[in-house]
């Protein structure tokens, strides 16, 4: 199928790896310029090489930044889809917050979670979506969580801010950007082959004495699917949302986590 969007530019955030990463790969591969954010320089410019060479038809720019600063994203919007072009496409993403007790988090705390899985998201819509409405064409997808459906106690600093954009995405996808082209979307992963998956998984490794594999043994078949989900599958959904075809959906919820989620609605 073609998802009708060559051409387009994307900027897709936390990009150098795992599900940004698959979102940018995926975008690429259907024709679309892709500016690539993320921290580190070295995995980025490896990340961007990489594209380059798979998709050689179009432009892939890194941008080494926090996304979560005001700077970081001064500097990821000024690239702004290369000259004379604009971002038709943005997808939010930044690492989640440290799992914890929540009596152990003061403000300080909260506002590092709400700035990252709150309000950066909230900041790139709003510098991007006027614009995509008045050319007739945007989407917007948030890469989330499936603990926004089934919130896990020790991750309630990312619970709360990652439901409060969820709120904030209802309002914004059905105001009148919705008859101007312009969709509002979430992406919500289960467990997803990561690094972040990896790191959670040792950390529960050294914490327990227990072996890693077993660990994701176990983890794994606690999922109807009985794996876990792959990047690629992870941006080939997130290209569909960005797609020409996707154009009446928006304000979902779309939760990707091999069946996980026991709940019937
Ligand atoms: N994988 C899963 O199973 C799973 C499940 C539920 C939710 N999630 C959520 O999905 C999101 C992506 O997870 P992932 O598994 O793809 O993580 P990952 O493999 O650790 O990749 C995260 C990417 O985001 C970049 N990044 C992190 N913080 C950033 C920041 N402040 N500014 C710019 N870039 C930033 C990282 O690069 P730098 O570190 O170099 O910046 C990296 O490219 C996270 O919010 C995570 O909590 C993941």
């Amino acid at each position: 199928m073609d998802l009708g969007i060559k051409g387009k530019w994307a900027l897709v955030c936390g990009a150098s790896k795992g599900l940004g990463l698959g979102c940018a790969q995926a975008l690429a591969a259907e024709g679309v310029n892709v500016v690539l954010v993320a921290r580190g320089a070295a995995a980025l410019d490896a990340a961007v090489a990489a594209l380059r060479e798979a998709a050689p038809g179009v432009s892939v720019l890194g941008v080494a930044a926090d996304i979560t600063t005001p700077e970081g994203r001064a500097a990821a919007l000024a690239v702004a889809g290369g000259p004379g072009t604009a971002f038709d496409i943005l997808v939010n993403n930044a690492g989640g917050p440290p799992p914890g007790d929540f009596r152990a988090w003061e403000r300080d705390e909260w506002i590092k979670a709400l700035d990252a899985n709150m309000l950066t998201p909230i900041e790139l819509l709003k510098a991007l979506v006027d614009g995509m409405a008045q050319r007739g064409f945007g989407r917007v997808v948030n890469i989330t969580s499936g603990a926004v459906k089934a919130p896990i106690d020790i991750l309630g600093l990312s619970n709360g801010a990652r439901s409060g954009l969820t709120g904030f995405v209802a309002g914004v996808a059905r105001s009148p950007l919705a008859g101007k082209g312009v969709t509002v979307n979430n992406l919500l992963p289960g467990a997803f082959d990561t690094d972040r998956l990896r790191v959670t998984m040792e950390g529960a490794a050294s914490k327990t004495g227990r072996d890693v594999e077993a660990i994701a043994d176990a983890r794994r078949k606690t999922i109807p699917a009985q794996r876990f989900g792959t990047p690629q599958e992870f941006g080939a959904i997130c290209a569909f949302l960005c797609s020409v075809h996707a154009g009446y959906i928006t304000g979902q919820n779309v939760l990707a986590d091999g069946g996980a989620y026991p709940g019937t609605f």
